[in-house]
């Protein structure tokens, strides 16, 4: 879960990294009323999960209440790359003498994480990471020594932050590997990073993705969830212990059980969707291996209440939980959710007691239900129906 720029500062300022004292606003006047109480020169910061917000003129300076309120009622409602801005952060302004990058992140490809420092930090970093590589330090660091003094300094110095406040940088990178480790992060950064007139470091931005298989570890993370911006079928997947995922421009809900096979159906579908108009998978569920009547009932439920779909494509391979009891629980799921299953189901079974889980569907005789043999076919006619729904919608 990535979190907003303020959630990131308050955990930062939780593990003792320095920040400016700020409030997160819904409306103009409220803007104008942190201003007030923070007093003198502010900036207006859109709260959206996205960076460049600077560059889109999400972050403005203002120099009174009122100035404030102007600045707040421009921003909220903006569109930032596809993002709505819903609250705004008004935060003490900072005079800048330099603006530095950090980050720690989680390097799949090496296996381990990697601190990436430098002294030219602030808005062009992308910039500087394609033209001037060596300007940014990638330092690997191994998990179980972590970041100790001594490693901090060494990021600072192949980061060339300067002698003049290499030590307080060296302090907040310690601070943050502490808070990379204690809240299970898989992302921290801060850009900019700035030494201040008076040569005091603080950080200015802040972002971080939390790792959500660590969510049972941090019963407060739950409280950073925004519903409003978390799309409602994916919540109300996860409320049912679901894993589901939505895709963009698809028209063939899928549902499977484990994610490899879950994983080649989307290939599969796809692949069937280029005889059918451009047909697409529209999101994916995943079983899992104990495929009752109840967990297909929620699936079918979440699957079928995403107006994309056209059609379902419900693929399983019968292993410790056989072909028949997912058939029953097929069976079962259409009868729980009557009137409200209204989208044709392609299904194919395969596995272990197949020819059981066959006959029970062929005996329920559902009029929504197509059971197809094969992989390659049950997806060409899981595609043909979405097509025919698309086409039958009038779009
Ligand atoms: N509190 C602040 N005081 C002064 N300048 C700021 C402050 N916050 C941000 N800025 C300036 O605005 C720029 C963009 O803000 P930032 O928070 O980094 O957003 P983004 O990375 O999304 O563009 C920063 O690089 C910095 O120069
Ligand atoms: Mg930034």
């Amino acid at each position: 879960m990535d979190l907003y720029e303020y959630q990131a500062k308050d955990l930062f300022a939780a593990h003792g990294v320095p920040v400016l004292p700020g409030r997160t606003v819904e409306t103009p006047e409220e803007a104008a009323a942190a201003a007030r109480e923070l007093g003198g020169t502010v900036v207006v910061k859109a709260q959206v999960k996205t960076g460049g917000r600077g560059k889109a003129g999400g972050v403005k300076l203002a120099t009174s209440p009122e100035e404030t309120q102007e600045k707040a009622a421009a921003i909220l409602g903006m569109d930032i790359k596809g993002h709505t801005v819903h609250r705004v952060l008004v935060t003490e302004a900072s005079d800048i003498a330099e603006e530095y990058y950090f980050s720690f992140l989680l390097d799949r490809s090496n296996r381990t994480f990697l601190a990436m420092c430098s002294a030219d930090g602030g808005m062009e970093i992308e910039q500087l990471a394609v033209e001037r590589p060596e300007a940014l330090a990638r330092i690997p660091i191994d998990a179980i020594a972590g970041v100790d003094r001594a490693k901090a300094a060494e990021i600072v110095a192949a980061g060339r932050i300067p002698e003049i406040v290499a030590d307080q940088a060296a302090d907040v990178i310690v601070k943050l590997w502490e808070t990379f480790v204690a809240e299970d992060a898989t992302l921290v950064e801060v850009n900019p990073l700035v030494r201040d007139p008076q040569d005091k470091v603080v950080a200015l931005d802040g972002k971080v993705t939390l790792d959500a298989n660590a969510d049972f570890r941090h019963p407060g993370h739950a409280d950073l969830v925004d519903e409003r911006t978390e799309n409602p079928l994916e919540a109300k997947a996860k409320a049912k212990n679901l894993n589901y995922v939505k895709l963009d421009d698809g028209q063939v809900g899928i549902i499977g059980n484990g994610a490899g096979l879950v994983m080649s159906t989307l290939d599969v579908v796809a692949y069937a969707g280029e005889r059918h108009g451009g047909v697409k998978p529209a999101n994916f569920l995943d079983i899992g291996g104990g495929a009752s009547a109840k967990v297909m009932a929620d699936g079918l439920d979440v699957i079928l209440g995403d107006p994309d779909v056209k059609s379902v494509f419900v693929n399983v391979f019968g292993g410790i939980t056989a072909c028949d009891a997912v058939a029953n629980g097929i069976v079962e799921a259409l009868k729980i959710l009557g009137d409200s299953a209204s989208k044709p189901l392609v299904v194919r079974l395969d596995g272990n007691n197949v020819v059981e889980g066959r006959r029970i569907l062929d005996e329920a005789n559902h009029p929504l239900v197509t059971q197809v043999d094969t992989m390659d076919n049950a997806a060409d006619k899981a595609a043909e129906l979405a097509a025919a729904g698309i086409s039958g919608a009038g779009a």
